[in-house]
């Protein structure tokens, strides 16, 4: 069997294959909740084969969008709101995961499509901002100046993330993913860029993970422990002599583990605005590589990963354990099928309902040919 098309087993849950769809916001809630938006795009996404699909990310309070259009799991009545999002993936197949996440100070934007930038506090759409310290993220587009976090902030945060992850168990997703990466609020208390505390929660690598560990066994105590919890987290920022955080990262990801996390979702740090991405195929799979090895656990790798055969190549040479195929997954929810038929895996059919497979299998793309 093609690494791709075997099944991915952790804790009770089993995915069909190993190709999942990382969050992806949509940006198309309503006061953070789904819109007619939502069910058919996930339900797309769960047809077209991938084993695991990953609601965006979902916020855990109101101020922890990234936009006013941004999911939320705030109160009892999103959590509900959510559960037929749950349902619909599901009925597809497919794992239904969810992330929950808090934008910190680069929440209160504009959708990308309206210039992603910051909306002003006293603009009716924006808000405050906070923080780990009261720093901008300092680009053109997001230059507001977040609050600094109390004490009493960041212990109102955690519960919020304990809430969110109660009310997404209580919906019935079954993976969980915790947002700690892309400079949002998890990672830009881990980035000594964002964080300048001098209390408990800032300074020494062991105070900068305080926040996210806290967060994490707070939540692994509500999560089922016959559910997967995962962790994304960046473990690299790409910005010049900063990747020496490299092995701070490998430290605070050991501490993912000791701390109850199952996965983790390896990205990018994405702390200034200075970073110099190396964009290009599957960047990333060799720094998921790593984390694997040393952290002897299963990881998921994304970015740059459309063509079937590399995502294959990466799980054979044990990069990594689920290939996180995002855009190219939105360019065609089918990318399963078409993925099945490159890599000559017999009988794809099953990932895909008989009125669209029977064609796709007859067909090339450009409908010159006769059918088979
Ligand atoms: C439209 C869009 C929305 C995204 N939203 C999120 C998100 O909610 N959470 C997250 O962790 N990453 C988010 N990302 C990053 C993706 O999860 C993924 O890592 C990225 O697209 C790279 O994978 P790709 O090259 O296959 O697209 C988003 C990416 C896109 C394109």
């Amino acid at each position: 069997m093609t690494t791709l098309f075997e099944p991915f087993k952790l804790k009770d849950v089993v995915i069909r294959n190993r190709i999942a769809v990382p969050p992806m916001c949509q940006y198309m809630a309503n006061e953070g909740f789904p819109t007619d938006w939502h069910g058919p795009h996930l339900t797309g996404l769960g047809r077209g084969g991938a084993g695991l699909v990953i609601l965006e990310a979902t916020a855990v309070s109101p101020e922890g969008r990234i936009t006013p259009n941004c999911l939320g799991i705030w109160s009892d009545a999103h959590g509900e709101a959510l559960r037929p999002l749950a349902d619909a993936i599901r009925s597809t197949g497919a794992v239904p995961g969810i992330q929950l996440a808090h934008a910190g100070r680069k929440g209160s934007a504009n959708r990308p499509w309206e210039g992603d930038h910051h909306i002003e506090a006293d603009d009716p759409r924006g808000w405050e901002t906070i923080g780990p310290s009261a720093i901008s993220f300092n680009s053109a587009k997001l230059p507001k100046i977040p609050l600094a976090m109390t004490i009493a902030d960041i212990a109102r945060v955690r519960s919020d993330f304990v809430k969110g992850a109660v009310r997404a168990r209580d919906a019935g997703f079954e993976w969980l993913e915790l947002h700690f990466a892309h400079g949002y609020l998890g990672q830009s208390f881990f980035s000594s860029h964002s964080n300048q505390r001098t209390d408990a929660y800032g300074g020494s690598l062991e105070n900068r993970s305080r926040f996210l560990l806290e967060t994490l066994s707070a939540v692994r105590k509500v999560w089922p422990e016959h559910l997967p919890l995962a962790v994304r987290f960046g473990f690299v920022e790409y910005d010049g002599g900063d990747d020496v955080h490299f092995p701070e990262a490998l430290d605070i990801a050991k501490q993912f583990q000791a701390n109850g996390a199952d996965f983790l979702n390896v990205s990018v740090g994405f702390s200034t605005p200075t970073a110099k991405v190396p964009w290009s195929p599957a960047y990333l799979a060799p720094v998921s590589e790593i984390v694997r090895r040393e952290l002897n656990m299963p990881v998921g790798v994304a970015w740059g990963i459309g063509q079937p055969a590399l995502a294959n190549d990466i799980l054979d040479r044990q990069q990594a354990d689920l290939i996180m195929v995002g855009r190219p997954l939105l360019a065609n929810p089918n990318w399963p099928f078409r993925a099945a038929q490159e890599l000559g895996v017999d009988k794809p059919a099953w990932t895909l309902p008989a009125p669209y497979a029977f064609w796709l299998d007859r067909y090339d793309l450009t409908l010159t040919q006769a059918p088979r």
